[in-house]
């Protein structure tokens, strides 16, 4: 999962979020309770880091579709790059309202978010 996770500066909020053991994120019911105390967060890094290859890649007028969105800012980062129509998806409904609402809040009207269901078997992710 995000790098970001393994961080030092993120240390004291893995302790608060993280479960105890990397099964847990299989768990919606995980993601709801984490997205319920934490406002925002970026797994991987936060946009600005990656927003030079988004705009090579990622031109206006492109329809994107952001699976697992969380609470990322990722949807809002892209459309103030006029990038505004865009699809974000989690399965957490905790997630989804949060980020529905402020994307409404903004006036990003592109912006659909969506709760989706996309169960996952735990034995999918053995390594052995
Ligand atoms: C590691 S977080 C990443 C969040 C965000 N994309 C980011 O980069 O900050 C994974 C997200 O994917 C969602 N998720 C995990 N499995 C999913 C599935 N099978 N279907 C839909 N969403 C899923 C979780 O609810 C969570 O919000």
């Amino acid at each position: 999962m995000g790098m970001a996770e393994s961080e030092g500066s993120n240390q004291a909020e893995k302790r608060d979020f993280a479960p105890s053991t990397a099964l847990g994120y299989l768990d919606p019911s995980y993601w709801d309770e984490r997205f319920s105390r934490e406002e925002h967060y970026e797994w991987l890094k936060d946009y600005s880091h990656f927003r030079h290859l988004m705009q090579q890649n990622v031109k206006p007028g492109s329809t994107v579709l952001e699976l697992g969105c969380g609470n990322s800012q990722l949807c809002e980062n892209l459309y103030e790059d006029r990038v505004t129509e865009i699809t974000c998806i989690d399965l957490s409904a905790v997630a989804v309202e949060r980020t529905q609402k402020r994307v409404q809040s903004k006036g990003y009207k592109g912006c659909i978010v969506r709760g989706q269901w996309r169960p996952m078997e735990p034995s999918t992710c053995n390594s052995s």
